[in-house]
């Protein structure tokens, strides 16, 4: 039934190759979600200083009835990106009558697994997972006749993204979706970077791992020798692009082969891995503005760390 999409991505070895061949040496985020990866990164979300998730999934709660009326019965939910997970749960229970469940996702088995997982809470529930990389065309199946689909998109994995992708992906979004389409979207927001760098860099050195993981992930996949131990795991706080970023960063002078080309690296020179941008509600609400969507409600936590957005299709 499932096939794995790759669509118009480059596989692993161009990107390492591409990447680290330019100045700012650099491996788009997604290639940290290997199996290892994804298990980190579920650490991650129980982590004490990582308050995004427990924050969303708290504002998830608070306010499902008021998403619940927004939204109306017998929706059709299409998650982008993972899913099943205790947000999507939330959702369901919140929303009446929910018609039919379509997580989207690159990973074939990982909706397999999820999938099965939901099925077995939600017996009645109708499940129609998607393979495919929703930074493309999505094909989602023949729209039901009653009911919106409403996109749901958490996490802020949105954060991940240059603003051209965020207007790509919510333009798609709108035409994939149609008419009387809504999307309910969780962006984390600005914050004291006394409280953003904690959350990249925590204690437990659980998002270090996370992060040194791609350089052992190239040592198992390509023919590469990293020597992982003579990285660093950095987050910065780009204040001009309003992200943090996390880079790999060479303790020395060192030179790496990987499927029998020499890289260099200077001591101090970074590679830099992944990108989490943190909103404004109003950028997003002006970005999002021009992709046939206007926002029709938001809701934050007490301490505003973090929102919950509803769009709903113009
Ligand atoms: C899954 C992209 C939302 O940016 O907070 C967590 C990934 N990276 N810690 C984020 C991540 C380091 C996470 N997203």
């Amino acid at each position: 039934m499932l096939e794995t999409a790759n669509g118009s991505q480059n596989t692993f070895e161009d990107d390492v190759i591409d990447g680290l061949s330019q100045v700012q040496k650099t491996i788009p985020c997604r290639w940290l979600y290997d199996e290892r990866g994804s298990e980190l990164f579920e650490e991650i979300t129980v982590l004490p200083e990582y308050y995004p998730t427990r924050t969303e999934t708290g504002i998830l709660s608070q306010y499902a009835v008021e998403i619940a009326d927004h939204v109306g019965p017998h929706a059709t939910v299409v998650e982008y990106g993972a899913g099943a997970s205790v947000k999507t749960r939330i959702l369901i229970d919140a929303l009446e009558e929910v018609s039919t469940y379509i997580p989207v996702d690159i990973s074939a088995e990982f909706l397999q697994t999820s999938a099965a997982s939901l099925q077995k809470d939600y017996p009645n529930l109708d499940i129609e997972p998607v393979v495919a990389d929703f930074l493309s065309t999505v094909d989602l199946p023949e729209k039901s006749a009653e009911g919106a689909r409403v996109g749901f998109f958490p996490g802020s994995t949105i954060g991940n993204l240059e603003s051209s992708e965020i207007t790509g992906f919510m333009q798609r979004a709108r035409e994939d979706l149609g008419a009387g389409a809504q999307f309910v979207l969780g962006a984390d927001l600005k914050k004291d970077p006394n409280i953003l760098i904690p959350a990249y860099d925590d204690s437990a050195g659980i998002t270090s791992e996370f992060n040194l993981n791609l350089l052992r992930r190239i040592n198992g996949e390509l023919d590469a020798n990293f020597d992982v131990a003579s990285f660093n795991h950095e987050a910065r706080w780009n204040d001009h692009d309003a992200r943090i970023e996390m880079h790999l960063v060479s303790e020395r002078d060192q030179s790496v082969e990987i499927s029998g080309k020499t890289f260099d690296f200077r001591q101090g020179e970074t590679v830099h891995t992944e990108n989490s941008r943190k909103f404004e509600i109003d950028v997003l609400k002006k970005l999002i503005g021009q992709c046939g969507w206007q926002m029709a409600d938001s809701w934050v936590d007490e301490d505003s760390l973090f929102s919950v957005l509803l769009f709903k299709a113009i």
